[in-house]
């Protein structure tokens, strides 16, 4: 070692060489983790951007003819009331995957037959349940007795039956029914569980209106479907719509004009529907039924849950599509577009015969007695504050058995509703129709001028509504308010009230209830 060459001067500092090294190693493994992160963040961010991002406007190929729900056919029986009869069940759909989905309906694998009654008549629902789980059915939109509203208190158990009756007294209207079970709505209604209930009245019946079922007057329930891989669908926002079940659908078109009952059946999705002409259509009823005055316009949201009758004026031989373009959601850039705000989709194709039935013109004077339905304002005795925001309401969540508030029988109330975030909320009230008095203090909108049960709260702004409690007042069943975003809804984003007798209070409440968890239950 003595006599050997002197060490390279590189050999003589291995230590700081080392030492540098590995400081330079922990920079450049800690620098590359920093950036990893950041880049699958990006990608992350990119994803879920991309994901959201949806256009399908000319990339669709609108060629299947639009299946038409049957009408339910219906018996009277021996005490004048008209008898429905509903399965629920379980089958598989095309829904455009590579496989068909499993899917669950009504008398069918898909979605339900539309259920239609008169004013005055007193109707009867056998409902059967053969899926593998529980489920409920509520009548969405309609008056009527709570222990019969098929909230999430009225399960009903795997081959259990429910037989809920009424009497419709109600304005002619489009409702529509879908299961209601704690926790699980989406789940149901993506699957299938869903469809009309037509009312009509004295006064629809006399208005010379498109009214010829699967002719002139068609169901147009448009949902968007996730449609995984295999067939498989998921309960949020999807890129597939689907109208009454049917992908990529076309309707003939024999009459000059053609009625519109749209409903809103998807889960999280907002839609706001034009044709792809640019032309108006006249707006002849809101959710609740037909408006005071028809409204001509060129485009119309409708959240989850939300109804519109649109009569759409043809031309010989022309095809006009049917899309939903950019609703606003009147909320921030970044939460408008993670919420759909920027989503095009091509949804209807509507084919015009070279030669069309003529069609009466649209009145312009609809109900004149409508809106009466919801009270007048002088006689609101009492006012509520609804404030939304996270999945709560006032910052509460659904509780079984808590009975949040009990309006009494027989009183008009104004209620305050406001979505305090920039997230998609909407307000749904079970039972009754409500009349928007003003939002943000200005006049409603055409569109928010007929009776609704359902309405899209555009952040911040705040809706006044006017309710009338009529008729059944029972102190041991709720309805329900809440979020229609069907995944805000099952995540608790609910309030439960009873309506009473004047001096009455709320009973007890079941916390679970009894037909929730049977052998059958697989979630
Ligand atoms: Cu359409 Cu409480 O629901
Ligand atoms: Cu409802
Ligand atoms: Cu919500």
């Amino acid at each position: 070692m003595v006599g050997g060459p002197p060490a390279p001067l590189e050999r003589v500092r291995p230590m700081p060489r080392r030492r540098r090294s590995l400081a330079t190693r922990l920079a450049i493994v800690l620098g590359s983790a920093v950036l990893l992160l950041v880049a699958i963040g990006g990608a992350g961010i990119a994803f879920a951007w991309n994901h959201a991002s949806v256009d399908t406007v000319g990339k669709v190929a609108l060629d299947r003819q639009l299946a038409i729900p049957p009408l339910a056919r219906s018996t009277v029986d021996a005490a004048g009331r008209r008898v429905f009869d509903l399965t629920a069940q379980s089958g598989s759909t095309d829904l455009g995957g590579d496989e068909p989905s499993p899917t669950w309906g009504f008398n069918g694998s898909y979605l339900g037959p539309t259920l239609r009654a008169h004013r005055g008549e007193r109707v009867l629902v056998e409902l059967h349940n053969d899926l593998p789980v529980a489920t409920t059915v509520h009548w969405h939109g309609m008056h009527l007795p709570a222990r019969y509203d098929g909230g999430p208190h009225q399960m009903v158990a795997p081959g259990g039956t429910w037989e809920p009756t009424w009497r419709i007294d109600q304005p002619a209207a489009t409702l529509w029914y879908h299961p209601h079970p704690h926790g699980e709505t989406a789940d149901h209604v993506s699957r299938g569980l869903a469809g009309l209930f037509i009312l009509d009245d004295d006064e629809s019946d006399r208005l010379p209106l498109p009214h010829t079922y699967g002719v002139d007057d068609l169901p147009v329930i448009v949902q968007d479907k996730d449609v995984r891989g295999n067939g498989h669908l998921g309960s949020g926002s999807g890129r597939t719509i689907v109208v009454n079940g049917t992908v990529g659908p076309y309707a003939a078109v024999s009459t000059e004009r053609v009625r519109l009952r749209l409903l809103n059946g998807s889960s999280m999705r907002v839609f706001d529907f034009r044709l792809d002409n640019g032309e108006p259509f006249d707006l002849v009823a809101t959710g609740g039924g037909l408006m005071a005055h028809k409204a001509s316009l060129d485009h119309i949201r409708l959240a989850p849950g939300e109804r519109a009758e649109v009569v759409v004026t043809m031309q010989p031989g022309e095809r006009r599509v049917l899309r939903s373009v950019d609703p606003d959601l009147g909320s921030n850039f970044l939460s408008s577009h993670f919420d759909g705000g920027d989503a095009k989709f091509d949804v209807l194709e509507l084919r015009a015969a070279d030669t069309l039935q003529p069609s009466p013109a649209v009145p312009d004077v609809l109900s004149t007695t409508n809106l009466a339905t919801a009270g007048t304002e002088s006689e609101s005795v009492r006012t509520r504050t609804f404030s939304l925001s996270g999945h709560s309401i006032n910052g509460r969540q659904m509780v079984m058995d808590r009975v949040d508030f009990a309006p009494i029988l027989d009183t008009t109330e104004t209620w305050q509703v406001v979505n305090t975030e920039d997230t998609a909320h909407s307000f749904h009230v079970h039972d009754v129709q409500f009349r928007v008095l003003s939002v943000d203090g200005r006049q409603p909108a055409p569109e928010l001028s007929g009776l609704k049960d359902t309405v899209y709260l555009e952040p911040h702004r705040h809706y006044r509504l006017l309710l009338r409690f009529t008729d059944y007042a029972d102190p041991d069943s709720v309805y329900m308010v809440h979020c229609h975003m069907l995944r805000h809804e099952d995540a608790g984003m609910m309030l439960q009230f009873a309506v009473v007798e004047p001096g009455d209070r709320p009973g007890e409440l079941a916390a679970v209830p009894a037909t929730r968890h049977t052998e059958g239950h697989t979630h």
